[in-house]
Formats: C-alpha cells, sequence, structure tokens
C-alpha cells in the first residue's frame, strides 16, 4: 500500500461517528460518516490488512429525552427501539463493523466513568458553580431546550431556551423573559449548580502541537482547528443536570450525569473492550488503544470536528495509561438533496429503511461513493441516482460481467478458454496494463482515503473493459477464429478481476457474487487481493452468473420525487 504513514502500522482501528438513537439514519449521515468508512474498512481488509471497524448508537442527551417524553415512552425504551432499527438498516446498507454497540450499555458506563475519575484523581477538571434554571414543580434543572420565554431581543412569545425562531437571536437562557417548562409551563426560577469542566484552554499548547504534526490532514479539519485555537479554546463542562445520562461517579452527585459529548467518543472505547469480551480475551482492547503501533482513524461529518479532533483527544491525552490519538480524522463536507439543505425536522431527507424496502443497496452506495462530499457540498438527485445506476453500473460493469459470462457459457462451457503470452497483441497489451495502472491508482487513492478519485479510476477500467470487448470483438471471431476469440475472452476475464477488486468495497454485495463466480478460493474480505491480482489460468470453470445491477425506470423514482416536492410544499 502506497501510504507512508500506514507502513508503521501493524494494524488499524476504525470508528465511524455514533449516529444518535433518536431517529432513523439518512442519505446525509450515510455520506458523512458511514459510507466512507466502510470503503476505507473493506479496502483495507481486501489488502489483508489487521483492521477493527467500531460503531454504536449514542443514546444520552436532551433531544432524546424529548422524544421520549413526548412519545410518554421510557428514554431507555426509545434508544432501544432506535438502535434495533438503526442496527438493521446499516446491516441491509451493507456497513461490516465488527461491533455496533450502545452508550447505554453497562460496559459504557463503567468505562466513561473510570475516564471521569482518573481525571478527577489527577485534578484536571476544574469545578464551577454557575446559575441554571430550576422548576421546583418538576424538583429538576432544565436543559434549555426545555425552557421557553419571552425574545429578550424581539419580544415574541414562545422563544426557546437558547435561540428565537421568529428573530432568529441567540442568547444565553438566563436572559429569557418570564422562563417557563416546555412541559407544563411551570415557573423557572434560577438556581446555583456545580460542575467540571474540561480546561481546554490549559490544554491549547498540547493539542496544537498534535494538529501541527498533522499536515496530512484534509484541509477543512486543520481549517477548523485554526480557527479555534485563534479564538482560544475555552474551558468546557464535561457534566449536566440531567436524570438521563452516565451518572457522575462521585458521592453526593445525584442528578449530575456526564454531557453527551464527553462520554460518546468514549463509546469508542467501551465498544472495542466489548468486543474483545465477545472474542474471549477482554484485555486485548488494549492494543487497539494504548498500543503505539495501532493507528487510529476516525470518520465524522463536519459538525463533529471540534469533538474530535480537539475535545477528544485532550481526553485522551489526560489519561494517566497511555492512550494514542487519532491518526487522522477524514472529515466530510454536508450532502443536499435535489439542491436543498436537508431538514430531519420537516422529513425533508431520504431514510434509509424505506430506501432498503424499494431499492437494493449497492447502486446506493455507488452513487454516493462516486459524489461524496469529500471537500464540498454535494447533491443528491435522484435522477442522477438513476443515471449512476443505469449508464454506470448496468452498462459500463454489469453489461460487460454479463456479456463476458454469458458468452463463455455458450461457447467455452463455463470454462476460462485458452489465452496466451503468444497470442498477445498490442491491443491485448494496451488494455491488460490500462487496467493495472487503474488498479495502482485506486490503491493510492483510496489509502489516502481519496474515495472519489479511486472510483475515477475504477470507472475509467470499466470503460476500458468495454472498449477492449468492441475491439477485439469475440462475437465476431467466434465465427473466424475460435481459438483468438477464446484468447479475447481471457483478456477479458483478467480485466474482470481487475474491476473486481476495484467495485468490491463499493459494491460489495455484487462483488462477493462475481468473486465467487470468478472461482477465486480466498474470502475476499480476508487478503482477497493476493489472490486477485494474479492471472486467471485458462481452464478454470466459471460459476454460472444472473444479472448484478438490474435496470432502474424513471416509474420507480419518481414517487420518491414527488414525495420530496410535497415536503417543500408543506
Ligand atoms: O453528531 C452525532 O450524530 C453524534 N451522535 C456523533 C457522536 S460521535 C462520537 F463521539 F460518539
Ligand atoms: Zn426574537
Amino acid at each position: 500500500m502506497s501510504n507512508d504513514s500506514s507502513r508503521n502500522f501493524k494494524r488499524t482501528l476504525v470508528t465511524s461517528a455514533l449516529p444518535y438513537a433518536n431517529g432513523e439514519i439518512h442519505l446525509g449521515h450515510l455520506a458523512g460518516a458511514y459510507l466512507p468508512a466502510d470503503i476505507y474498512v473493506r479496502y483495507l481488509r481486501l489488502r489483508g490488512q489487521d483492521v477493527l471497524y467500531i460503531c454504536g448508537s449514542d443514546e444520552y442527551g436532551v433531544p432524546i429525552t424529548l422524544t421520549a417524553d413526548k412519545l410518554g415512552i421510557d428514554p431507555k425504551e426509545l434508544v432501544d427501539r432506535n438502535y434495533e432499527s438503526i442496527r438493521k438498516s446499516f446491516e441491509g446498507f451493507g456497513m461490516s463493523f465488527d461491533n455496533f454497540s450502545q452508550t447505554s450499555r453497562e460496559i459504557h458506563t463503567e468505562t466513561a466513568q473510570a475516564f471521569f475519575i482518573d481525571m478527577h484523581a489527577q485534578g484536571l477538571f476544574k469545578q464551577r458553580t454557575t446559575k441554571q434554571f430550576f422548576s421546583s414543580k418538576q424538583n429538576r434543572f432544565l436543559a434549555d431546550r426545555y425552557i421557553e420565554g419571552t425574545c429578550p431581543r424581539c419580544k415574541s412569545e414562545g422563544a426557546r431556551g437558547d435561540e428565537c425562531e421568529s428573530c432568529g437571536a441567540t442568547y444565553d437562557s438566563i436572559e429569557l423573559i418570564n422562563p417557563q417548562s416546555v412541559l407544563d409551563n411551570s415557573p423557572l426560577e434560577l438556581r446555583p449548580t456545580t460542575h467540571w469542566f474540561i480546561p481546554l484552554g490549559d490544554l491549547q499548547e498540547k493539542l496544537e502541537t498534535f494538529i501541527d504534526a498533522h499536515p496530512e490532514w484534509k484541509a477543512n479539519v486543520r481549517q477548523y482547528c485554526k480557527g479555534w485555537f485563534e479564538d482560544g479554546l475555552t474551558d468546557r463542562a464535561v457534566t449536566r443536570d440531567l436524570s438521563w445520562g452516565v451518572p457522575v461517579p462521585l458521592p453526593d452527585h445525584e442528578g449530575k450525569v456526564f454531557y453527551v459529548w464527553f462520554d460518546a467518543p468514549i463509546g469508542y472505547v467501551s465498544a472495542t473492550k466489548e468486543w474483545a469480551e465477545a472474542q474471549g480475551d477482554a484485555e486485548s482492547w488494549r492494543q487497539w488503544w494504548q498500543d503505539d503501533e495501532t493507528r487510529l482513524v476516525h470518520f465524522i461529518g463536519k459538525d463533529n470536528i471540534f469533538f474530535h479532533a480537539l475535545m477528544f483527544p485532550a481526553v485522551l491525552m489526560s489519561q494517566s495509561e497511555n492512550y494514542i490519538l487519532p491518526d487522522n480524522v477524514p472529515a466530510n463536507e454536508f450532502l443536499n438533496l435535489e439542491g436543498q439543505k436537508l431538514s430531519t425536522s420537516r422529513g425533508f431527507a431520504v431514510w434509509l429503511p424505506e430506501y432498503l424496502e424499494k431499492f437494493q443497496a449497492d447502486p446506493l452506495r455507488y452513487t454516493l461513493a462516486r459524489n461524496l462530499p469529500e471537500t464540498r457540498d454535494v447533491d443528491f438527485t435522484w435522477n442522477g441516482f438513476l443515471t449512476r445506476n443505469n449508464n454506470e453500473l448496468g452498462n459500463n460493469f454489469g453489461n460487460l460481467i454479463n456479456r463476458v459470462f454469458t458468452f463463455i457459457h455458450k461457447y467455452f462451457d463455463g470454462v476460462v478458454p485458452e489465452w496466451n503470452e503468444e497470442m498477445m497483441t498490442d491491443l491485448d497489451r494496451k488494455a491488460l496494463r490500462e487496467v493495472k495502472e487503474d488498479l495502482e491508482k485506486w490503491d493510492a487513492h483510496l489509502a489516502e482515503f481519496e474515495i472519489k478519485a479511486a472510483m475515477e479510476a475504477c470507472f475509467h477500467a470499466g470503460q476500458v473493459g468495454n472498449r477492449y470487448f468492441d475491439e477485439s470483438a469475440p462475437f465476431k471471431s467466434r465465427k473466424t477464429d475460435l481459438e483468438r476469440c477464446g484468447h479475447s475472452l481471457g483478456i477479458i476475464i483478467q480485466i474482470l478481476r481487475h474491476l473486481c477488486l476495484m467495485l468490491a468495497p463499493v459494491v460489495p454485495f455484487g462483488m462477493e457474487k462475481l468473486w465467487s463466480w470468478l472461482g477465486m478460493k480466498t474470502e475476499l474480505w480476508n487478503n482477497g487481493w493476493d489472490e486477485g491480482i494474479l492471472d486467471i489460468p485458462s481452464g478454470r470453470q466459471l460459476g454460472k452468473q444472473e444479472i448484478l445491477f438490474p435496470r432502474l425506470e424513471q416509474e420507480a423514482i419518481e414517487e420518491e420525487i414527488e414525495r420530496l416536492n410535497k415536503m417543500l410544499e408543506d
């Protein structure tokens, strides 16, 4: 592999941002933190690297209790329900996590508490008392989202705790006039409360050194960090007055839990521990988190950069045990939909479970991979999806595969025909050289997380295959020169094996089939590369193919477009 930094590492730990268990997964999530990570992980497995892929659901935070309150159910019931549904749709989409855990599990409580206790014992937190709104009726402090009142700027009623929807002002909730609880309209009073703060200001120098040591990170991530450093990092509270969360593990602190952004990234560690236990080697999590020969990579959306590039590294570097820091944080920009920003509150999104009811995972994976928000926001359109499916997946790849297999089964009993060095023409050599170069480019780009560029190389290889099929014309030579015909098909089989490697991480469902039809012996995801770069010899029996990427008709997507248009009208 061409990535310089990967050479010094023994293993790679990959994480995708833990999705909130407060709803379903949509296309924006997939394009940001999930599909790119899964492609990268599958690429590493294909290349025989030792890799562990960790994720889980992020189950604390105020929006979750608000939803649970609205539904009249316990937050735990809500997150368990959502966890199950997220897990299922990720599975349908082909996400290949080694563990998909939950932050509401015992192992996470223990792990997050141990992180806190360690820093507390070293005296690293600052403790500070501030005033916050308290409802005597409910006998609890209320988070901003539970508070509404009169806007301190435009005086309109029903302004939210920290933001007015009428005039767009944002403010501190203590400025709100006539603050009330959104739950029962009871009046609120300000009461003192004590919280623990991580002194990011004191850690700024160390964090700057850490970021400076990574000039290879994506420009967007480095740019954001630079901006925060220029503004100066400030202390951040790691605790909240709430009942739903990981309890603060100190005596007399009932009603206090961790701030969700303190505990959530620690979820990566808890999920690794849970995985290690399930492997029957509970201590093996340490080699993934505490060994300098492990490379940690966090895939996230751009809204999570602060927490993964600064806050979590600050926590990791503050532990008394040695933890590795992220080696890279490939953050993606956002995905828009039909030219508009996604809006989950208005339902303007494409939800994964609904998608999977109607379509296969591969076409969506392919379409998103061709147009990922790697360096700028991008737009997903249903018409674009149709075109990618029919013209690229279908025509450029699927048809070629299908034509070649059909031909070999029909005229050569499904056995790879005799092809050899003596029969090589310039045309043959050129095609083989081009796909090999494409594979090399593909490899170099993926090692650098450049999935779109890798896909370009892959697409080009498909074009080379089609051009070679047309120009070598086995459909003609079959009647005039059967040997030549067989040789050309033998060459195309070699092209297909290149395509199979390049497409595998992106459209794994289809390529696992092609891999077996090509008669490969090793497991694709366990260093399939080493077999895939070798010639497929004459005489090998091929499997019987089926249509991999069926054509979609315009009608199939009209309904989706209409649904979205309706959302915009409402
Ligand atoms: O933005 C989000 O969806 C968060 N739930 C991501 C958390 S990532 C990690 F820190 F757990
Ligand atoms: Zn206002």
